[in-house]
């Protein structure tokens, strides 16, 4: 691709990639091999050995670095991994403020492992930053931010938060797993590194697990590559590639995404079962006008509560969708219906989780980019 500054939908198709040098073929070859020939001790073409280079790996993390106007990125065998790899820049002592609304693995990962090993998390409301600074003291090194949140569609300023960051010489992490690059560009905003589960809609077609991050500083990149191959959590070539192909029709499905959504949120408001709708396209949404400000629209993602608020209401409704599945996961092209209780937050305790507003009649949307009228007769014929 020129050295020239293309538009979003330019570049997820073609940010990194260029033909293989060798055949010509416009896909980037799968290069399938565990290790590569020198032509003496120390005369290789760049690639040595696949843990710590993969020409299909490379291509992708090129791309990725390219769509979140970054200048490194860095892909791992899950989002979790790229959460680990995060995690290991931290030493003993070290604290983090974490939003108190994330997804429940990550949630698991501080609290069951790395607290472990005597790092401290603190995890709280984020909805005004100016709260994070009363968790900032002299051992705090991170700033932990999920937005929209998980499940709650939570907005968070990401400027705010960079700019306390910046104050206290903080490292700024937004998981724009929710978002996508097409919604929010966090770097852009103030944040020093952004991670992806690439699971979701960068692959975009629930065939793949991945995770990603994107920073601009070479001295951080450098960190976390090191943790990348000294750690090992790769992608196999074969992943790398199901996700460098999802890229490329990551604009076109998002604006769908989008469309959907604000059709579904509205019918769900209207619907007399309905307590209350999360998602963040609604003016009277919390943080609505932040959205507006960091968001290029409000996506496919929302959640809804039942005036029934129990488990016995929400099974109901989950087993009565055809088109709707219920399943983990979220951001491919087919809608998924889940309940955060049982399924992604079932790690947190009930208290926590009632505590931070995850009602136990909650059920969360992964609106596809089926048609739209279908999935609205799913859903009203479900809600009876
Ligand atoms: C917001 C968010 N971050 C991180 C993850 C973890 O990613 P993965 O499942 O690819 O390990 C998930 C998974 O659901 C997620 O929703």
């Amino acid at each position: 691709m020129a050295n020239k500054e293309y538009k979003l939908g330019t570049k997820l198709i073609h940010a990194g990639v260029s033909p293989d040098p060798t055949t010509g073929a416009i896909m980037t070859p799968i290069y399938q091999t565990s290790t590569y020939v020198q032509d003496g001790p120390g005369n290789h073409k760049g690639y040595e050995y696949a843990r710590t280079q993969n020409p299909t790996r490379t291509v992708l993390q090129n791309a990725l670095a390219a769509i979140e106007n970054g200048k490194y990125g860095l892909s791992f065998g899950s989002g979790m991994a790229a959460t680990d790899a995060v995690a290991k820049l931290l030493m003993p002592g070290d604290e983090v403020i974490v939003a108190n609304d994330l997804y429940g693995g990550t949630y698991r990962i501080f609290t069951k492992v790395f607290q472990n090993y005597g790092i401290k998390f603190h995890f709280i409301d984020m909805s005004d930053t100016e709260n994070i600074r009363k968790h900032v003291n002299s051992n705090t090194k991170m700033i932990w931010a999920e937005t929209p949140t998980n499940p709650l569609l939570n907005i968070i300023d990401i400027e705010g938060c960079s700019k306390i960051a910046k104050e206290h010489k903080l490292l700024l992490v937004v998981d724009n797993t929710f978002a996508s690059p097409y919604l929010q560009n966090p770097l852009n905003l103030g944040a020093d590194i952004v991670l992806h589960s690439a699971t979701k809609y960068l692959g975009g077609h629930s065939d793949v697990v991945h995770g990603a991050l994107i920073v601009n500083d070479a001295e951080l990149d450098e960190k976390l590559r090191f943790i990348q191959n000294s750690c090992g959590a790769v992608p196999g070539p074969h992943d790398a590639w199901l996700v460098l192909r999802g890229i490329k029709t990551l604009h076109v499905r998002m604006q769908r995404h989008c469309e959907n959504g604000r059709a579904i949120a509205e019918f769900l408001r209207s619907h007399p079962k309905v307590e209350r709708v999360y998602w963040c396209g609604f003016e009277d949404h919390p943080n609505h006008d932040i959205a507006k400000k960091q968001m290029r629209d409000f996506g496919g993602m929302m959640s809804f509560t039942l005036k029934d608020d129990s488990i016995e209401a929400a099974n109901s409704v989950l087993s009565k969708t055809q088109l709707f599945s219920l399943a983990e996961s979220l951001g491919g092209v087919e809608s998924l219906i889940g309940h955060p209780a049982s399924m992604t937050h079932g790690s947190i305790p009930r208290e926590e989780r009632i505590k931070n507003g995850l009602m136990d009649s909650l059920i969360r949307l992964s609106v596809g980019i089926e048609d739209v009228e279908d999935l609205i007769e799913d859903l009203r014929e479900a809600l009876g």
